[in-house]
Parts: structure tokens; sequence; C-alpha cells
């Protein structure tokens, strides 16, 4: 077997494949078909201080090679995630990245302050590229200054690993990488989902409650690699990458761009087992070609 395992921005992975925030919610029911054990780690659905409803329905539709999304951010809230959601995920081994979400830096750094007190979570995604909600989210990474604003402000409210997750929905993102990372992150992930919009031509209605949502799946990977590559040339942190990761081929594709692990997402909507197939999958390319560990792929593709 080649190696698999790594410690990415401090949190140990026993393979460089996670699940994506909101497609896996906390794990409890995917847990009946999915061996939670050998994910690289599970990064939750978002958490916000207080409980959100979400957005009017439909919050989901079909696109050709993709789907799109408006849910919103609907959670319990951080006193039902520790109460609820991490006693259950305490009887696993694999680490657990909290996504957080708010609609002020004051509620970010409350919920980074909050979670640092969960010996379970071993790092913090900050969510500031969610494109279906009308205050906070992907508003935070629009401007540069306020990411590195918000991102110095969370860093002060804890201690642990902060992964700020990044938006496609940008005219330059590596720039706003790097503000994240000049403000004290410990890595990058990227991308969250591509504004988009459906109609139904009968109906001659948005297919979606709220209009337009986040486009995910296959339909967005070039566009995401392409974006792996530019913030991978321009920060010293590492990258996770996402989008549209379906194979063991496309996770690879993420490494050689620059990525040093992927989350999986709209493929565990297709495929429960995705995630634990993409492992074997990236397993089964590591030794046809020879290669001792995966990282020695990370950002060798030739230009
Ligand atoms: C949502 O809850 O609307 C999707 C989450 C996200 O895009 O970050």
């Amino acid at each position: 077997m080649a190696g698999l395992d790594i410690e990415l921005a401090g949190i140990k992975l026993k393979n460089p494949v996670m699940v994506a925030s909101g497609t896996f919610g906390y794990g409890q029911e995917a847990s009946s078909f999915v061996d939670l054990d050998r994910l690289g780690a599970i990064v939750t659905k978002t958490i916000s201080l207080k409980p959100r409803q979400g957005n009017p329905p439909p919050r989901i539709c079909e696109t050709a090679a993709g789907m799109l999304n408006s849910i919103g951010l609907q959670n319990n809230g951080v006193e039902d995630f520790i109460n609820n959601a991490l006693p259950f995920l305490s009887k696993f081994k694999t680490s657990v990245i909290a996504n957080i979400a708010g609609e002020s830096g004051k509620e970010y750094a409350e919920l980074a302050k909050i979670l640092n007190q969960q010996p379970l979570v071993k790092g913090l995604e900050v969510n500031i590229s969610c494109p279906n909600v009308s205050r906070g989210g992907m508003f935070f990474c629009f401007d540069p200054k306020a990411t590195f604003e918000l991102v110095k402000m969370i860093r002060k409210a804890t201690s642990l690993p902060l992964i700020v997750k990044l938006s496609p929905n940008v005219t330059d993102i590596a720039l706003i990488a790097k503000q994240a990372e000049d403000a004290g992150a410990d890595a990058v992930s990227l991308i969250n989902t591509l504004q988009g919009m459906a109609i139904d031509i009968e109906m001659r209605k948005s297919k979606l409650g709220l209009a337009t949502g986040g486009l995910s799946g296959p339909a967005i990977k070039p566009v995401a690699v392409r974006m792996v590559w530019q913030v991978f040339k321009t920060v010293k942190i590492p990258v996770i990458g996402i989008g549209g990761i379906m194979t063991g081929a496309d996770a690879i594709e993420f490494f050689l761009a620059g990525a040093s692990a992927v989350q999986v997402g709209t493929a565990n909507f297709v495929d429960t087992q995705a995630p634990l197939r993409i492992v074997e999958e990236i397993n089964a390319y590591l030794a046809r070609n020879k290669i001792g560990h995966y990282k020695e792929l990370i950002g060798q593709a030739k230009i």
C-alpha cells in the first residue's frame, strides 16, 4: 500500500479524501452505509450560532453534469451540534472539521471561541463562500480587505487550525486566498459552488425557490482545477481541492494542480461509497505508477 496519510494544517488525516460540507450532514445518516472510520476527515454541514431555517423550497435541482442548491445554511445551531452531533461523532476515529458561518465577524469569532473548547473538533472550515444567503456568507470574500479583517478576527478567537473556504464567484481568487493567508489562515479550501440558475420552461419559473443557487458537480471541475492551480502558485499554506470530484482520477488531477487533499461533495448524492471508492482508486493509481506516497504528486503538473 502506498502512503496516503498527511498532517494538514496541523490536522491528522489517514488519507487525503474528506467529505465536503453540506453533502454529508454530521455523519449520522451516512453512517449506516459508509464506514466513517475510513474517511480522511468529516467536514460538517455549516454551523451557525443560532438555528437557521434555510431558504424556501425547492432547494435542489439537477442540471446537466451537476446540481444547483439553495439551502441557505439551514442548521440547528452550535448548541445542538455540541449536544447531539459531537457525541455521535466521538464514536469514530476520523478527524472532525467544523464548517462555520455567521452574519457578522462577531458571530464567526463567537462560534470559533465556542468550538475551541470542543476537543473533538480538530479544525474549523470558515465558510465565506455560501452564495445562498443575503448576509454574511459570500459577501466576506468579495472584498480582499473584508476577507483579511474577518480571518484576523477569527484567528484571535481560536487556536484551532483555520481552513478558509473560498468562492469561485470572484474576479481573482488567488488574491482572496493571499489575504486569508496573511490574516492567519492555516489552509484554504476551494471551490464552493458557482452561482447559477435553471428555469422550468413549462411553468416559466425558476426551478429554485430563491431564483438562484450554487452549481456543483462535474460541470465545475475544470474551473476548480484552474483555481486550485492559481491559488497553489500564490500561497504557501496547503490548498484543499473541491469541485466535481467523482473518481480517483479526478482527485489525482487536483493533487497535480497543487491540492494537498480533496473534498468529495456532490458525488455523495450519486454514490454513497464515492469517497471510499476514490481512496481505493487513488491507491490503484499510485501502485500502477510505483509512487510511494501520494504527496509526491502535489503540484507536479507540467505546464
Ligand atoms: C447552503 O447551505 O446554501 C449551501 C452551503 C454553501 O454553499 O456554503
